[in-house]
C-alpha cells in the first residue's frame, strides 16, 4: 500500500512540476481574468468586490504560471515575453475598469482585446519562429 501511496504522490508531484501542468493554468486563468474582465462591464455594482478578487486571483496565477513556463521551458527573456508582461499588466490593471468607466466599455474592452491579441500572437509567433 505504501508504495502505491508513494508512486502516486511521485506521479503528482511530476504532473504538479510539468510544462503541461503550467501551461493548463496559464491558458485556464487567462480565460478566467478575460472573462470576469468583460463581465465588469456588465455586472451589478455589488459585485464588484468579488469579480476584484477573482480577477486578482486569475491575474497572480497567469504570472506564477508564466514564470513556471519559463523556468520549465528556460525561454529565458526574450523580446517575445516584455511584450506578454506589458499586456498582462495591461489587462490586469484594467480589470475592474468596467465598474467605473461603463459608459467607455466599447473602447476598454477594444483595448484589452487588443492586449489579449497581441501576447497571443507573440507566443505562436515564438514558438513557430514565423
Ligand atoms: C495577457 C497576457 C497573456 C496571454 C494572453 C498569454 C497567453 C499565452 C498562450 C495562449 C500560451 C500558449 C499556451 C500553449 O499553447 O501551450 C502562452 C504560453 C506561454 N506564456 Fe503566456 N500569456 C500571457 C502572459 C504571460 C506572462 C505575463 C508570462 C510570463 C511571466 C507568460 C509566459 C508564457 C510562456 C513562457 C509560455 C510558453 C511559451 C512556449 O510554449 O514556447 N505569458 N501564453
Amino acid at each position: 500500500m505504501t508504495l502505491a501511496v508513494a508512486g502516486l504522490l511521485r506521479s503528482l508531484d511530476a504532473f504538479f512540476m510539468s510544462p503541461a501542468f503550467y501551461s493548463i493554468l496559464h491558458v485556464f486563468s487567462l480565460l478566467v481574468l478575460t472573462g470576469f474582465t468583460f463581465y465588469a462591464f456588465a455586472a451589478p455594482a455589488e459585485c464588484r468586490k468579488k469579480v476584484m478578487i477573482i480577477t486578482g486571483i486569475a491575474s497572480l496565477l497567469m504570472f506564477i504560471s508564466g514564470f513556471g513556463l519559463i523556468t520549465k521551458l528556460q525561454t529565458g527573456f526574450p523580446t517575445w515575453i516584455i511584450v506578454k508582461l506589458v499586456c498582462w499588466l495591461g489587462v490586469s490593471a484594467l480589470a475592474g475598469i468596467g465598474f467605473r468607466k461603463r459608459d467607455k466599455a466599447g473602447l476598454f474592452m477594444a483595448i484589452i482585446l487588443a492586449l489579449i491579441f497581441t501576447a497571443v500572437v507573440t507566443v505562436y509567433r515564438g514558438r513557430f519562429a514565423v
